[in-house]
């Protein structure tokens, strides 16, 4: 992929530039929505897990009524307690493995023996009122077999799968058992061509191969049976659809696009005709399915998952696609919405054509025999003698088999994504919908990712609101199953490691009437205590709750007992830092100081301000007073934090100084041209070549310290220039390394648009990369001198913005050159806080740091770049468009 992706970064980044700034962007798709609140694995709540024996927990069964989960896994089924799938003693197990023959002769056909040579189980369904039906891969040879329900055994021997099941356990598949027949779709076997079938009852039904294939290469994510014969005007039959991505055989302006997702569906009655498609579907009719960003003609063509939310009106019928990139190594999501309707009125219109010779595929505009090709038969067939598709005349057929494609896209609603989600693969979705407080139905998404993360989600009027982002497991893995279950009010996930329950939501969460409104949850609401679960409250009349907008209902002085108080006295030019922490990724910290707007987050005001606090760097006298701290979060704003901050005059220098770890006390003091270089952190060994850490820095001795400076100098310099040389090997290197190897570092994608706990978790190596070498390779020597008493530039090297050059031009003469900042202080600042300066410096004032990026400016010339980095940059781009005038600026 990679080798095809490079040559087009240039073109595709050229496309998505002039249409950057071409026009002004409908306001309306956030490029990359971020999850209001991150919860870590260890702060789940109401968390249940199972796990036996077995490994890929992914077929899930659930019966709600009877309250349970059929879970099949490798080698097991497993039959849990829906109320609490942990409970001891409320599990069953059915162990099926493959037999150590049949094992031996999976080896033998060269399959994988740690994942191919099980038996997966595939197929888990309801059969009739007493038996499930299963299959499994069975180490490649599938089997199936009926499963007593009652007493959760093998009911009979073991049929024949092949044609049912695939053999390959990672292969696409879906399947569906419906009044006792069962339709499934795959590529059953390596070799095979894909196939929608219907397995039960006999005959087999199938999809046609010539002279067109009606399935190329089709990777299959599900399926539903849509009862449109209830209360059908025209009398017209059940439909199955399924959902699938495809290699792309129509010509397309984005040449790019080897692939397309597809809906297909067939009627449930049909049977195939008389002398024509024997046994094939006569009703088989497939669309595309468009999901894309049309401010950049950006389309994602891998469908990875569906769920169709139906309705009792059956025209109201909607689902709900996540889509994917094809490039293997690039990460981004969306999720479109589409309704049955418009599949429906795409499989009306008309039919798409190759021209002979040539494979091009156009608009069919000749004549269409009647009745209609690919149509079920309904009330005005059947009044022409047309009784089922046997009756089907042969031109009818004919026509069907050459022309399996309609030209009509199927658009999404709004004709956009309603969601975007960059840096993260979604590979599952279920959708459940919920009566909030003011009347209205609102589709909660629950979203799996292929890292093991569940996003719940809004769909407020077409826009998703992220509610939380849940860590499911401590270890990454793909979250491979989701079923919900209305009475349980739960949800369960099945993974590789084990099946997990979740409630639906937790509204005790939220601590506040602010933290409650603004989570926009339609589970929960604000009863003037605490934040209640809605479903459980017989009495709704003093509930508040404001989906819609998400900020409506508390007054305005609730919360404020939940804010911190301190007082904080320290000595002038010491680093204070004003925890302020706030719970959602959404809000921006907002600080004055007696009342009045804090003025100047700018490099020289001597503040910086993160998401957790308010760092003030070498305090001055003038800074004492009272500093607050609000959230600010859809133009709520809410008290977290007050501080009374007294700063004295500074006294001699102690010694020892007090902590050595305080990043600009450490530095300030450093005018001592005794203490050697501070090196950062390194936890690459590979970056590791100068070990020292930092001594205490000593008081100035006045006398002989410009010799001293002079030989420090030219130790830094020459440093300075080793320190470049290998920077650059390590920049050729990593380069070599973005290219060649598919998985990205999820620092760089991640940027710091990405999660909160993506940021947490990288925050150390974006740092590193602040100091890095490559960064400070660069400039001049003297140019950060520690001399200059107002340059912080030498502190810590951040940059807020865009990553516009250093306000500092005029090189100090007087100071060594310090080449590294000093390590990040793991210890308690001055004041007494414990924090670790990474993550105060994640975010600031909404802006973010170019230079906490691990993308140097020098070396992201798109020549050099992978697909990734542009599709990242774009969409970056596209975030700060606001902020930046032009691209790139600053490397040049
Ligand atoms: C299943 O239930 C048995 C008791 O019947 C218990 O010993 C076992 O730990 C349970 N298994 C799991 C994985 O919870
Ligand atoms: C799979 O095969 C490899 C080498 O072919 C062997 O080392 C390993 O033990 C085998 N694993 C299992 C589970 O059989
Ligand atoms: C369900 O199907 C199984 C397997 O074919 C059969 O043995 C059983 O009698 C059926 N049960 C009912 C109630 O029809
Ligand atoms: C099964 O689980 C193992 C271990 O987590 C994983 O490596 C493998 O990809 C899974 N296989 C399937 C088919 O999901
Ligand atoms: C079909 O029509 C009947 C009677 O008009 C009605 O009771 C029923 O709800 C309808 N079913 C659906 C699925 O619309
Ligand atoms: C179709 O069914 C009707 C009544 O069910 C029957 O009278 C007619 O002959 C059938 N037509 C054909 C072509 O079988
Ligand atoms: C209204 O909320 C208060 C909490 O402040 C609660 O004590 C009271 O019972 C609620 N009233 C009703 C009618 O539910």
């Amino acid at each position: 992929m990679a080798r095809h992706a490079s040559p087009l970064c240039p073109l595709l980044f050229l496309a998505c530039a002039t249409a950057l700034w071409g026009f002004p962007f409908r306001p309306t798709l956030d490029l990359d929505v971020t999850p209001r609140i991150t919860v870590l694995s260890n702060g789940l709540l109401g968390c249940r897990r199972f796990s036996g024996e077995a490994l890929n927990y992914s077929s899930l069964l659930l019966e709600d009524t009877a309250g349970v989960l059929y879970v099949g896994a490798r080698g097991a089924v497993f039959a849990l307690d829906t109320s609490d799938i942990a409970a001891p003693g409320n599990n069953l197990t059915i162990e099926w493995e493959a037999s150590a023959d049949q094992k031996r002769q999976c080896l033998n056909k060269g399959k994988d023996n740690q994942t191919q040579c099980y038996n997966h189980i595939r197929f888990l369904q309801r059969y009739n009122e007493t038996h499930l039906y299963v299959c499994g891969t069975h180490a490649f040879r599938p089997l199936c077999a009926y499963i007593d329900a009652e007493h959760f055994r093998i009911s009979s021997a073991f049929e024949e799968g092949r044609e049912k099941c695939p053999y390959d356990p990672a292969k696409g598949y879906t399947g569906l058992l419906v009044d006792g027949e069962m339709y499934t779709a795959s590529q059953y076997e390596f070799r095979s061509t894909p196939d929608i079938r219907r397995n039960l009852p006999y005959p087999i039904m199938k999809t046609e191969e010539a002279p067109i294939r009606w399935l190329l290469e089709a990777d299959f994510v599900g399926s539903a049976l849509v009862r449109e014969s209830v209360n059908s005007s025209t009398g017209d039959d059940d439909k199955i659809y399924f959902f699938f991505t495809e290699r792309n055989q129509e010509s397309t302006p984005y040449f790019s696009q080897t692939k397309v997702a597809r809906v297909a569906r067939i009627c449930k009655g049909d049977w195939g005709g008389q002398r024509t498609l024997q046994r094939k579907w006569t009703s088989f009719l497939k669309a595309r399915l468009v999901c894309s960003v049309p401010e950049y003609d950006f389309h994602l063509n891998v469908l990875r998952s569906v769920f169709v939310v139906e309705d009792q009106i059956q025209q109201k019928t909607v689902f709900y696609g996540v889509f994917g990139l094809e490039w293997k190594n690039v990460k981004a999501s969306a999720v479109c919405q589409y309704s049955i309707a418009d599949v429906q009125k795409a499989f009306e219109g008309s039919y798409v054509e190759s021209e002979h010779s040539t494979q091009n595929w156009a608009e069919y505009t000749g004549k269409v025999p009647d009745p209609r090709p690919g149509s079920c038969i309904t009330n005005q067939l059947r009044a022409k003698g047309l009784n089922s598709s046997f009756d089907l005349p042969d031109d009818v057929l004919n026509f069907a088999r050459r022309h399996p494609l309609v030209f009509q896209q199927v658009r999404p609603r709004e004709e956009r994504p309603l969601l975007f989600k960059r840096s993260v693969d979604y590979t599952k979705i279920t959708v459940h919908r919920v009566a909030a407080l003011d009347g209205r139905l609102y589709h909660v998404l629950f979203i799996g990712t292929d890292e093991g993360w569940l996003h719940r989600a809004v769909d407020i009027e077409g826009e998703v609101h992220i509610i939380e982002e849940l860590q499911l497991y401590e270890e990454p893995q793909p979250v491979d199953a989701l079923v919900i279950s209305q009475l349980q009010r739960s949800i369960y996930v099945g993974s590789p490691s084990g099946v997990l329950q979740l409630p639906l939501s937790t509204c005790h969460r939220y601590t506040s009437c602010f933290d409650c409104i603004l989570a926009r949850d339609p589970f929960c609401a604000w009863d003037g205590a605490r934040c209640v679960e809605i479903a459980s409250v017989a009495d709704r009349s003093n509930l508040t709750q404001d989906i819609l907008n998400g900020n409506t209902g508390c007054d305005s002085n609730t919360g404020e007992d939940a804010a911190v108080h301190g007082t904080r006295s320290v000595m002038e030019g010491d680093d204070v830092l004003l925890q302020c922490e706030l719970q959602s990724n959404l809000a921006s910290p907002w600080w004055t100081l007696d009342g009045r707007e804090l003025q100047g987050y700018g490099l020289d005001s001597g503040y910086r301000i993160g998401t957790d606090g308010l760092l003030i760097i070498r305090a001055r006298a003038g800074q004492s007073g009272r500093y607050r701290c609000f959230a600010v979060e859809n133009r709520v704003q809410v008290l977290v934090g007050s501080y009374t901050v007294r700063i004295r005059p500074d006294l001699p220098p102690p010694t020892p100084p007090r902590v050595a770890m305080t990043t600009t006390t450490t530095k300030k003091r450093l005018a001592a041209p005794s203490s050697p270089p501070a090196l950062p952190p390194t936890s690459d060994p590979t970056e590791q070549p100068l070990p020292s850490p930092p001594s205490p820095p000593a008081p100035l001795p006045p006398g002989p310290e410009f010799q001293t400076f002079r030989n420090m100098e030219t130790m830094y310099i020459s440093l300075v220039v080793i320190l470049g040389g290998l920077c650059l090997v390590l920049t050729v290197v990593l380069l070599y390394v973005a290219f060649c190897v598919q998985g990205q570092s999820r620092g760089r994608k991640y940027s710091l648009q990405g999660s909160r706990t993506e940021r947490k978790r990288s925050s150390h190596m974006e740092l590193k990369t602040v100091s890095s070498h490559c960064n400070g390779k660069r400039e001049e020597p003297g140019h950060r001198g520690g001399g200059g008493e107002d340059t912080p530039d030498g502190l810590l090297q951040i940059v807020p913005g865009e990553g516009q050059a250093s306000p500092n031009k005029d090189p100090p003469m007087a100071a060594p050159p310090l080449p590294q900042p000093p390590p990040l202080p793991s210890s308690e600042y001055v004041n007494g806080l414990s924090a670790t300066l990474p993550s105060v410096l994640r975010k600031m004032n909404g802006n973010s740091y170019v230079l906490l990026r691990q993308a140097d400016p020098e070396t992201t010339s798109p020549l050099y770049h992978s697909f990734t980095d542009e599709l990242n940059k774009i969409l970056e781009k596209r975030k700060h468009n606001q902020l930046v005038t032009k691209p790139d600026e600053s490397s040049v």
